[in-house]
Order: structure tokens, then C-alpha cells, then sequence
């Protein structure tokens, strides 16, 4: 299934503590969001990607596109003060086409089977986003005490990307800039409309780098890679 993508790259990075947008950080020796850009480049279901940038970034991020030979990049938007509102900005300059995926531009190790399944779920459904399933025991507390030990089979760790039938999550989106609704994904927007949205099982390599130990896991999941290509 042929798809667009938005890749919001417009943060600031505060969790990483860089004192730059963390996309800029390097990973031996590309920037991260490269990493991310090279994925949907080789995709041949990808046709177009479309950026979120912040304003006074766009050069920068614009030459490194260049750099790095991402020739897929359709266009670029202006990313606003939360990552909702950079989704929104790409998703009002985008043409129409039938499937569009959202990807944090954080998150450079998803692989491409599970892009090629959510798309063609997104394609029969209309909405389906990648997660994992917890590994680990979860439970809730009030002023530290347990209160609760919660059911771990029917728990996902939801990721990006996500992927819509266009203009489902173009009438998601409306719908929420007018309800001035703020979602933490794009599939609680279509969620609130009462749509089904579906999980795709996705890898725990697809991590977002967030903290500086992100970092660590990044550069070990690169090594691993490399290893394996060699092999
Ligand atoms: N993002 C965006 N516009 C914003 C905020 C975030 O386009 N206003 C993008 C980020 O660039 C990132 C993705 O959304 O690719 C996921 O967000 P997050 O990991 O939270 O990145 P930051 O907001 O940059 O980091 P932090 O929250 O630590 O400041
Ligand atoms: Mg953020």
C-alpha cells in the first residue's frame, strides 16, 4: 500500500538535555533524523515525506535533506508549540492520497515490514498504529502505596508511526483543533470520533530517543546492525 508520511522534527529536545533539537544529535556520524529519513527513502510503498520543522531551523534541517540526498521530501512545514500542532501543519499542505502515516522523526530504527503492515491496515480500515506489548509489571499508587496490580495481557506500549486513511485523520485532526482537544497520538483524535483503531505488533528496537541512555541503546542497535549486514 503506497502511503505519504509527516514526520514532526520540530521539539526542542528538553528531555536530552543537548541544548539543541536532539534530531541534530549525531549517532556516529549522521544526524538522528537522517537515520529516520533514509528509512522512508528506500521504502518503495513511501511517495512522498512531508517535515515538520521549527522556523528558524528549516536551513539547517533543509541542507542536511540536501546533504544526505533525501530527494523523497516533499515539502516542509512549520511546526507549532506542541507536536499535535506540527502533525496539523503538515497535514494542511499535504495533497490528498490514501494512506497517511505519522512517524516521530525520533524514532530511526522502525523497520519497514511493520510500515508495509500498518499501511495496509490503515488501507482497509482506516486506522492502525504500532506498539509493543509491557514486559514488565505495572501497577498504580496512590502517595506511593499500591492500590493496584493492572492486568498486563490487554497493556500495549503505543509507538509511531500511525497510519490513517487521509481523510479520516484529516477529519480527525479538524475535529480536534476545534474541540481544542489535545492528544498524546494522533490515534486518540480518531479514537474520540469513535473509530476503530488498530495495533499493529511492532519490535522494541522502534525506541524514541528521549534521554541521553537512549543515546546508548541507539549506538548499540547501530553495532548490531552493522554486524549483521557484515555477516
Ligand atoms: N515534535 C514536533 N513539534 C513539537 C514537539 C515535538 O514536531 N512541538 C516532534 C519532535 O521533534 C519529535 C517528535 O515530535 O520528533 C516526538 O516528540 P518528543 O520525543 O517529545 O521530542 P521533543 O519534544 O523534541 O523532546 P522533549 O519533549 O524532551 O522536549
Ligand atoms: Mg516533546
Amino acid at each position: 500500500m503506497k502511503y505519504t508520511v509527516v514526520l514532526p522534527a520540530a521539539g526542542s529536545g528538553k528531555r536530552m538535555k543537548a541544548n539543541k533539537n536532539k534530531l541534530l544529535l549525531e549517532l556516529f556520524d549522521k544526524p538522528i533524523f537522517i537515520y529516520t529519513l533514509e528509512v522512508f527513502q528506500r521504502d518503495p510503498n513511501c511517495e512522498a515525506i512531508w517535515l515538520a520543522v521549527k522556523d528558524d531551523e528549516q536551513e539547517l534541517i533543509g541542507n542536511f535533506v540536501e546533504k544526505y540526498g533525501i530527494y523523497k521530501v516533499a515539502g516542509f512545514a512549520v511546526g507549532g508549540a506542541e507536536r499535535q500542532d506540527s502533525v496539523r501543519a503538515c497535514l494542511d499542505m499535504i495533497p490528498a492520497c490514501d494512506v497517511v502515516l505519522v512517524h516521530d522523526a525520533a524514532r530511526p530504527f522502525i523497520d519497514s515490514d511493520v510500515i508495509s503492515r500498518l499501511a495496509l491496515e490503515a488501507g482497509e480500515s482506516g486506522a492502525a498504529i504500532a506498539g509493543v506489548r509491557v514486559k514488565d509489571t505495572i501497577k498504580k499508587a496512590e502517595a506511593g502505596v499500591i492500590t493496584e496490580t493492572v492486568e498486563r495481557d490487554n497493556l500495549w506500549i503505543i509507538q509511531t508511526p500511525q497510519a490513517f486513511d487521509y481523510s479520516l485523520i484529516k477529519r480527525a485532526a479538524t475535529a480536534a483543533s476545534e474541540a481544542g482537544f489535545l492528544g498524546t497520538d494522533e490515534a486518540m483524535l480518531v479514537e474520540r470520533l469513535g473509530h476503530p483503531v488498530k495495533i499493529i505488533e511492532s519490535n522494541y528496537e522502534n525506541v524514541k530517543m528521549t534521554t541521553p541512555d537512549d543515546l546508548i541503546y541507539g549506538k548499540a542497535i547501530l553495532e548490531s546492525r552493522r554486524q549483521e549486514e557484515q555477516q
